[in-house]
């Protein structure tokens, strides 16, 4: 182990145009920990989640990584520290098959009379059902065309492919936005289960119920600030609440 956090935000800042959406974040992650993010509506969450990925460089403020200060300036500097994000829009290409999106963009190939690439089909085959299977996942066609999958399959399908490409830190931002509560337990059981392989996890969700089931710890942000960091086992969802709205009633008045 490298540090004493697998990752530290410090002092993240970043403003779009006249907007601040991010003022002097701090960040811990623990090694090998399920961090839930939580907060409104606009509070910053995937802003600072798109930086510690690299889709947008931060302002001011550090990155550390296992200790050591790093520069994350685009989606490859992440990959290669072993940090992936999984979007809430998923990126699946509907048109192939589960086995063609683990690898998308990452087609194994082969020459052929040492000039043709040709796909290795059957390889990619082969590691997909590994790959699924060492995460509990059992499909019934590996070849069968994502279009045909429910939304919660959908969603499993590309945590795996993220897990795939990474193995230190997966982000994802509302995983279980979209899916009933069937898809979503599946989905908070794939997390689990990515927890027992050392990976450790930042969560966005809205949803405190599932927050509760899966996390360890809390972080909230409020209007791009910090407005508390608290242990999951210590605290109820009234106090979740209070720290997202800053304000001093309880969840029970928020919904009356
Ligand atoms: N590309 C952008 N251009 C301009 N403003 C942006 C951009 N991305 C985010 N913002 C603004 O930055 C603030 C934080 O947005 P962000 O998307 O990080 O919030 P969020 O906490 O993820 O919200 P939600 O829960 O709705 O997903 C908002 O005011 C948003 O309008
Ligand atoms: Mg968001």
């Amino acid at each position: 182990m490298k540090g004493n956090f697998l990752l530290e935000l410090k002092g993240i800042s970043k403003k779009f145009g006249g907007v601040t959406a991010l003022q002097n974040v701090d960040l811990k992650l623990n090694y090998n920990e399920i961090l839930a993010v939580v907060g409104d509506n606009g509070a910053g969450k995937s802003t600072l989640m798109k930086i510690i990925s690299g889709a947008i460089l931060q302002d001011s403020g550090k990155i550390i990584f296992e200790g050591k200060e790093v520069s994350i300036k685009k989606p490859q500097d992440s990959l290669s520290l072993g940090i992936q994000m999984c979007y809430q829009d998923l990126a699946l290409i509907d048109c192939l098959n589960i086995s063609n999106n683990l690898f998308l963009g990452r087609e194994i190939s082969e020459k052929i009379l040492g000039v043709a690439d040709i796909l290795n089909i059957k390889k990619m085959r082969d590691l997909s059902i590994q790959h699924l299977k060492n995460l509990g996942i059992v499909v019934g066609n590996i070849y069968e065309k994502v279009r045909n999958l429910s939304g919660g399959q959908r969603q499993i399908i590309a945590i795996s492919r993220t897990v795939y490409w990474s193995n230190k830190l997966i982000i994802l931002d509302e995983p279980t936005a979209a899916l009933g509560v069937k898809e979503s337990k599946k989905v908070l059981d794939l997390i689990k289960t990515l927890k027992e392989k050392d990976i450790s996890i930042i969560i966005i969700s809205h949803n405190l119920q599932h927050v509760f089931s899966v996390a360890e710890r809390v972080m909230v942000l409020r209007m791009g600030q910090n407005a508390g960091d608290r242990v999951i086992k210590e605290i109820d969802g009234d106090e979740v609440v209070k720290m997202i709205t800053g304000a001093e009633f309880s969840g029970q008045e928020l919904l009356g």
